[in-house]
């Protein structure tokens, strides 16, 4: 029997691309290549699955050039990469890596609020630029975090542990916006309050958006929310590229109109907005909220848990549209 081909699109941990060769002819990508839109497509002839991350965009006519394709499991919590309707139509599983990374993701959203608010990033460019020369009463003042309000916009499983530290760690009081209010057990325990997004930005002092990206959050953040914000108020995104509006974001700190910011994923990254590199008062990180070495191991484990589940006919652990594995009925 011909064993499946599977294609794992990025580079992983060798030994996770060793366990997938045990069920699958595996191509892979050890020197981690950015692969165009053209040659994804070419290396995904004759596979029935890949593995990807949340880099490489799956559309309705890759999908159609590929009619053997049988699963995609993405190496993410986030699938907006991936057209997940247009695979759901073609009996195309997608699968993706919640949980695993949720601590994680919540422990660096905290960090980047705490340097935002607490200047890290800009004092600690000042000192390498060799620029501190005295102590001063107001060098680097910034916002305290304790008791400071916590906003968060998207409270799923990456908000609530978020709101778990501000809450619990830090006392701070905690509002959200969700498209739904959370249950009372849920609330109660961290004292948070549902309220209107525009209260959200105008009575927040930290507010981190966490929400899946979707066209309908597009620009969510944008001249309008930050015009809401105090202005000793910071912004931290650890969601995804394109909820806010970099270019209205880097105006608003460049003219002080919030205080600083806290960014790990941008509009069309790798490349960011020139203006975000020009103001001191932004921290800027390549995209590595989940980056523990425990939880990128997770992340990848998972996703090739989902692989070999979905093509060895078992039931893979987290799947984003379950509805393609109900049994055929023709
Ligand atoms: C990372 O951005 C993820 O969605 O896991």
């Amino acid at each position: 029997m011909t064993r499946p081909a599977v294609l794992v699109a990025r580079a992983v941990f060798p030994d996770v691309v060793e366990r997938l060769r045990h069920h699958f002819d595996v191509e892979h990508n050890p020197d981690d290549e950015v692969w165009s839109a053209d040659e994804l497509r070419r290396r995904l002839a004759g596979k029935s699955g890949a593995l990807l991350t949340a880099s490489e965009r799956i559309d309705a006519a890759l999908l159609d050039a590929h009619p053997r394709l049988r699963v995609l499991a993405n190496m993410a919590v986030g699938y907006n990469n991936i057209d997940v309707p247009a695979c759901t139509a073609r009996g195309v599983l997608v699968t993706n890596t919640p949980d695993v990374l949720t601590e994680t993701t919540a422990d660096f959203g905290f960090a980047l609020m705490m340097a935002a608010a607490r200047r890290i990033a800009e004092s600690e460019h000042f000192l390498r630029a060799g620029r501190w020369t005295k102590w001063r009463y107001d060098m680097f003042v910034g916002a305290d975090v304790h008791g400071a309000t916590l906003g968060i916009l998207g409270m799923g499983r990456i908000g609530q542990a978020v709101a778990r530290r501000g809450a619990l760690g830090f006392g701070m009081p905690v509002i959200y916006h969700n498209r739904s209010r959370l249950p009372g057990e849920v609330e109660q325990p961290l004292g948070a309050r549902w309220v209107d997004k525009d209260t959200l930005f105008r009575d927040a002092d930290h507010v981190v958006l966490v929400l899946p990206y979707s066209p309908a959050v597009h620009h969510v953040v944008g001249e309008r929310e930050l015009a809401l914000m105090k202005p000793t108020a910071t912004l931290t995104n650890i969601a995804r590229g394109g909820i806010v509006d970099d270019a209205a974001l880097a105006r608003a700190l460049a003219e002080r109109r919030i205080a600083a910011a806290a960014l790990d994923v941008f509009e069309g990254e790798p490349q960011l907005h020139p203006g975000l590199l020009e103001v001191p008062n932004v921290v800027l990180t390549p995209h590595i909220a989940s980056a523990s070495v425990a939880t990128r191991r997770a992340m990848a484990t998972l996703a090739a848990d989902n692989l070999i589940a979905a093509l060895t006919g078992a039931a893979p652990p987290t799947p984003v549209n379950p509805e393609v594995l109900a049994p055929r009925r023709d």
